[in-house]
């Protein structure tokens, strides 16, 4: 009788195709796309490879939709971007020329926003930690700051007496909705947190009210969470009013959903659905109730939105260039690009689309990884492309939230980010040289090795 082989057990997968195509990169919507023409590989001829591209005119786009999405009569909408998503300060600078206010979580992301030109009355100071010198900064520079506990609490009261300056606060509050609630941000409305919060602003006189904030999370799938966010925010507005404050922004953070797509792993089950416009029923979820409650508000009230992720993600591609090809055991082919999760990291969570601008031919499924020496450096996994070989582009696209951010100087310097405007192709971010990654180093003298160089020289200087 013949040998058995061993069982193999199937490998079941889900495949994602790309949209492939001569003159069309990528399948999006309208207003989601670059509208400005360019070529991948002039670009990277030009630049380098990888390369960061950056569509001012998908950006602006972006941003107004965005704001239109959430306004409605009686309310004025604020879109006050959140600049960890991506500082880069070409690109808050546009945001800022379409009327964006700053978002920002630390004293380094407000001093950008000032010398990016933003007035204090134009920036919103969030986050777990901020020392009492920001603080003090924030106040005299008349920024809201939204209080995350108790001790901030006393901090900014503190803050304030020292410059003899009143400070305009606000207070982020959470609850508990869905099976991993955002919990550890802010005041509890559940346990009550939120309303002692305000009767101890109610009692220093340094600290004025001025908003009730909520973030619970981001890549928020289901819409109802911001219904429950306004619900509660809407409660506290009134308790703030018995003890006679008169809070006037509602801050309902961001978390709103890209046009990227999520790792089944992240997504809802099954996938989620797309198509119109993405964030029409969180506008909807919103907007109705505040209307339904102006009474409540001594003025108009000041609808803010923090998005992150929403605005940026779609205005940025990474170019790169297929660097070798592999055949894998186990899996078939692959191939290696010049760009990893180092400029990545997003590549975990995101499947990103990735396409060529080289004509269609016979499509393939293959593996494409990063050129780290590092087992995770995986871009995609399983993803249909054209039969690509050393040399040719790949284009991954929606990769404008967390990338720049987040990226590491790890292993390979960071690549160029060229704007798409209408002045053509400009360089806002040079790319890095391994001397910038060293430049806070230094060797003591009685270490430095005969014939070396290191700090030596001017060009680390
Ligand atoms: C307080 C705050 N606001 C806004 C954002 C932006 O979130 P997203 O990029 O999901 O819109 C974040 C990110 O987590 C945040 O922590």
């Amino acid at each position: 009788m013949a040998k058995r082989l061993p069982y193999e057990p199937p490998r079941i997968e889900q495949l994602q195709a790309a949209t492939v195509g001569k003159h069309r990169l990528f399948d999006l919507q309208p207003g989601e796309g670059f509208e400005e023409p360019h070529d991948p590989q002039t670009l990277m001829q030009q630049f380098g490879s990888p390369l960061f591209v950056l569509s001012e005119g998908a950006l602006r786009a972006r941003l107004r939709g965005f704001r239109d999405t959430f306004s409605a009569p009686g309310i004025q909408t604020v879109v006050a971007y959140s600049y960890k998503t991506n500082y880069l300060p070409a690109l808050c600078s546009i945001l800022h020329e379409e009327g964006a206010w700053a978002e920002v979580v630390s004293g380094m992301e407000f001093d950008l926003a000032r010398a990016l030109g933003r007035p204090g009355a134009e920036i919103i100071f969030n986050g777990p930690y901020k020392r009492l010198e920001e603080l003090e900064r924030a106040i005299s520079a008349g920024a809201l700051v939204n209080l995350d506990g108790f001790d901030e609490i006393e901090r900014i009261a503190q803050a304030a007496r020292n410059i003899g300056q009143t400070a305009r606060v606000g207070i982020r509050v959470n609850f508990k909705y869905g099976a991993k609630p955002w919990t550890r941000f802010g005041f509890s409305y559940d346990e009550q947190e939120a309303r002692k919060a305000l009767e101890r602003i109610a009692d220093l006189p340094e600290l004025r009210l001025e908003a009730l904030h909520n973030h619970s999370g981001t890549f928020q799938l289901d819409h109802k969470i911001y219904a429950r966010a306004i619900e509660v925010l809407l409660d506290l507005q009134k308790q703030a009013r018995e003890l006679g404050l008169s809070p006037y922004i509602i801050d309902l953070g961001g978390g709103y959903p890209s046009s990227n797509r999520l790792k089944p792993e992240f997504d809802l089950p099954g996938g989620s659905t797309r198509g119109g416009n993405l964030l029409a029923p969180f506008g909807e979820a919103v907007l109705r109730p505040l209307q339904a409650a102006l009474d409540l508000f001594e003025r108009p009230p000041i609808l803010v939105l923090e998005p992150g992720r929403s605005v940026v993600d779609a205005c940025m591609r990474l170019l790169c260039s297929v660097v070798s090809e592999k055949r894998i055991a186990g899996r078939g082919r692959a191939l290696v690009v010049d760009a990893g999760v180092n400029i990545l990291p997003t590549a975990y969570w995101y499947d990103h689309p990735l396409d060529t601008p080289l004509g269609a031919g016979r499509t393939e499924n293959v593996d494409v990884f990063g050129p780290l020496c590092m087992q995770i450096d995986v871009v995609r996994e399983n993803v249909m492309l054209p039969d690509l070989h050393t040399g040719d582009p790949l284009v991954i696209d929606n990769v404008g939230a967390y990338t720049l951010t987040q990226s590491m100087q790890f292993i390979q310097p960071r690549p160029a980010v060229v704007l798409l405007g209408p002045d053509g192709p400009e360089v806002i971010r040079r790319a890095e040289r391994w001397q910038d990654i060293f430049a806070m180093d230094s060797v003591p003298q009685r270490l430095r090795q005969p014939g070396g160089t290191f700090g030596a020289g001017p060009e680390l200087a």
